[in-house]
């Protein structure tokens, strides 16, 4: 695998790649990433990864600065899954003066949900996934599922700014005990790691109550949200939209049901489709 820590390395490289699919992350990888590399494969002639922790999408008091940096661990597991070219910028490269342009999507996309709680954050999200996919030109860029909103944001993005890319959804990996992957579940005391499944699994009992025919959304949510906090849980939503915009859903829409809530210290997110 070459590294390319500066843009002028990666766009020298680039035409010998060929048809490109690319994966950007934020490092920390667990197989969830490395389901989107091998998806990825399936794509183009080769792949290609981004690592960096994107300050920009990270709030006052979130955690940019333990964020885990686990960049040789990372390489090991790209190199394995086939990756052939990863982009490893230092925040001088990516942002060698304060970024003045910014992507700004609009608010019905980003006051809502992790946009309401995460004030800016689609905003500095956006404007690096733009940043990356015009240094990296891929044909073919890859995100999780499991980042519902974000997948929705860049869809919308790539769209409206006529981005040649197309973006392809991954499927959200699991633990054994229906634990979304995620960096984040690091942070998490083994009691907690313990408690974490029950998000899933009320997202489940709700995703079951509705394909049995329930329509009382409001009190699945809040049945929901009173379990969470009944269980030392801090939520923020739970919350039953349609799948295209994320707006609440009128007739017969296609669901999907979306979660925050901290634990402890740490905020994990979830989803399921309908
Ligand atoms: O999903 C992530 O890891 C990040 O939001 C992304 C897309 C790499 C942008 O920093």
């Amino acid at each position: 695998m070459q590294i390319h820590d500066t843009i002028e390395s990666f766009r020298a490289a680039r035409p010998t790649m060929g048809r490109l699919a690319f994966v950007p992350t934020m490092g920390n990888l667990h197989d969830g990433h490395i389901a989107l590399m091998t998806q990825a494969a399936g794509h183009a002639d080769i792949v290609a990864a981004s690592i960096f922790v994107n300050r920009l999408q990270f709030g006052v008091g979130e955690d940019f600065d333990r964020y885990p940096r686990t960049f040789a661990e990372d390489c090991q597991r790209l190199e394995a899954a086939g990756v052939r070219h990863l982009f490893a910028p230092d925040e001088s490269v990516i942002y060698p003066a304060p970024q003045r342009y910014h992507v700004a999507p609009p608010a019905e996309q980003t006051g809502i949900l992790e946009g309401a709680c995460r004030p800016g954050h689609f905003n500095g999200m956006a404007t690096v996934v733009l940043k990356l996919l015009l240094i990296v030109q891929p044909e073919v860029a890859l995100f999780g599922k499991k980042d519902y909103q974000q997948l929705m944001v860049i869809r919308n993005m790539v769209r409206e700014l006529n981005v040649p890319v197309e973006v392809v959804p991954g499927e959200t990996v699991r633990a054994a005990d229906g634990l979304a992957l995620s960096s984040r579940n690091g942070y998490l005391s083994t009691t907690e790691r313990a408690e974490a499944p029950r998000l899933h699994r009320l997202l489940n009992g709700i995703r079951i109550a509705l394909q049995a025919g329930e329509r009382d959304i409001p009190r699945l949510e809040i049945e929901a949200l009173e379990e969470l906090a009944a269980h030392g849980w801090q939520p923020d939503y739970i919350a039953v939209r349609r799948r295209s915009d994320l707006q609440p859903p009128q007739g017969d829409d296609a669901l999907v049901v979306l979660a925050a809530a901290k634990l402890g210290g740490t905020r994990l997110i979830d989803n399921l489709e309908i």
